[in-house]
């Protein structure tokens, strides 16, 4: 195992091509199976990343594994070994509930510690876990579960500052007051409290520290639905928050996400971790990571749909696209145009399936592509659409609820598209509505 993990690195230090990050795609590992690590957090260590997180293949909440990856570009992901997994008869069973992993180095004593979100399957117990292991991936063995300074501690993050010292951030007082504790020298336990933001209703935390400012992530309480995640400042983890302020247009609900971790990359910019949370199927729960960018001075995501990073050069770029109108395309069948303020241009095709539905022409690059589907859903469940190339195999495409009137998401497929000319043909041969739907971007980044 130890063997393979290592070639598996040295082949990604080899090839430097820049992977593309696409969210909101189903994302799979090395060996091509879905990754599953949700809620989760990252670890560097050198010049490789460990993405630590839930694995919920299972689709329940209960517990089944810590799961391991790493990455030398954050883009290509090897699974490892388990990290942790349930300890029958303790507070980590199978019964169980285990969320939001977060691991920080012990430099005094050479050893990784492992905090995550202890709970019964009702959310009664909350509590924080720990477990502590000599290799990044472990796996860990598990310590202790408790209440931090005897309160509760429900959704958490932990932040290592420059100097070593560490922080719980969690969601305390039945959500209703988030707490920032000092942890102790070994990192087992918390030592005081830091500070706190009364009646901040605030959960999923990340800090991310710039010119000596720490960066306070994290969103608001809407159980599994997500809300317009916001940021905090202060000078000092025991000093006193700004007024929260937002990282994302309000109406897009964070892009329909939820902050898990902010990884911290150059002066400009960190990424941006969320979760698009599907809690009936929730394996199928997919990632949101963009750009979080300072280039107006506060933090503001950066809602690539498709984008690479350059880790040595601390830089990131956005894929450019071709734009397809939506309503300048082929309208079929039941199919009609609709206009919103929303839309680009105003202008949509709604009624799409149950018989209706609409045919881009669009210019290829002859190779599997991105392709963004634009698209409002104002029902309070997911939809979803066929899309097909050049009348090939049809493709379904979730398409999450958008939050009413005509808010406008995207979400990724990948078509291989030949060079030239092509047709893209989008609900097709489907009994339900699929979204209404505004315009396509076709990237040629692969
Ligand atoms: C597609 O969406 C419809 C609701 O519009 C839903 O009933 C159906 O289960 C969905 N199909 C899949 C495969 O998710």
């Amino acid at each position: 195992m130890k063997v393979q993990s290592l070639l598996t690195l040295f082949t990604f230090a080899v090839v430097s091509q820049a992977a593309v990050i696409v969210p909101g795609a189903t994302w799979t590992d090395t060996s091509g199976n879905v990754i599953q690590a949700h809620g989760g957090g990252i670890l560097r260590v050198g010049s490789t990343f460990y993405w630590f997180g839930e694995d919920k293949a299972h689709n329940s909440g209960s517990f089944r594994a810590v799961s391991c990856y790493t990455s030398s570009d954050l883009a290509t992901w090897a699974r490892q070994n388990d990290a942790l997994t349930p300890v029958s008869g303790t507070s980590i069973s199978s019964s169980n509930i285990v969320e939001r992993p977060k691991v920080i180095f012990n430099k005094a004593n050479s050893e990784y510690v492992m905090w995550f979100h202890s709970d019964t399957s009702n959310y009664g117990a909350a509590q924080v876990g720990v477990a502590t292991a000599k290799t990044p991936c472990g796996p860990y063995s598990f310590k202790s579960s408790f209440q931090p300074l005897g309160a509760q501690s429900r959704d958490m993050g932990i932040y290592q500052d420059d100097d070593g010292s560490a922080y719980l951030l969690y969601a305390s007082d039945n959500n209703q007051n988030f707490k920032i504790s000092k942890l102790d020298s070994n990192y087992y336990n918390v030592a005081n409290q830091a500070s706190s933001i009364q009646g901040a209703t605030l959960e999923a935390p990340g800090i991310v520290k710039r010119n000596g400012v720490y960066y306070l992530f994290g969103s608001h309480t809407s159980g599994w639905d997500p809300n317009p995640n916001k940021f905090f400042t202060s000078s000092s983890l025991s000093g006193k928050w700004s007024s929260e302020a937002d990282i994302a247009p309000q109406n897009t609900r964070t892009y329909f996400s939820q902050n898990t971790f902010d990884i911290p990359i150059s002066n400009d910019f960190a990424i941006y971790m969320g979760d698009r949370w599907r809690p009936s199927l929730l394996g199928s729960s997919r990632y949101i990571w963009y750009p979080l960018s300072w280039s107006s001075g506060s933090p503001k995501i950066v809602a690539a749909d498709v984008w690479t990073l350059d880790l040595s050069a601390g830089t990131y770029t956005a894929a450019t696209g071709t734009t397809y109108e939506a309503e300048k395309a082929a309208i079929s069948g039941s199919a009609k145009t609709m206009s919103g303020s929303g839309f680009s241009g105003s202008s949509a095709v709604g009624y799409l399936g149950k018989g209706g539905s609409v045919t881009f022409t669009v210019q290829g690059a002859g190779k599997a592509q991105w392709v963004a589907l634009y698209y409002a859903n104002a029902d309070s469940t997911w939809r979803n659409t066929t899309i097909s190339a050049n009348g090939g195999a049809s493709v379904l495409v979730d398409q999450p609820n958008t939050g009413g009137g005509t808010v406008v998401l995207s979400v990724p497929v990948k078509l291989n598209l030949n060079s030239g000319s092509n047709t893209i043909t989008v609900s097709a041969n489907q009994n339900n509505y699929a979204a209404d739907l505004d315009k396509i971007v076709v990237y040629t980044a692969t």
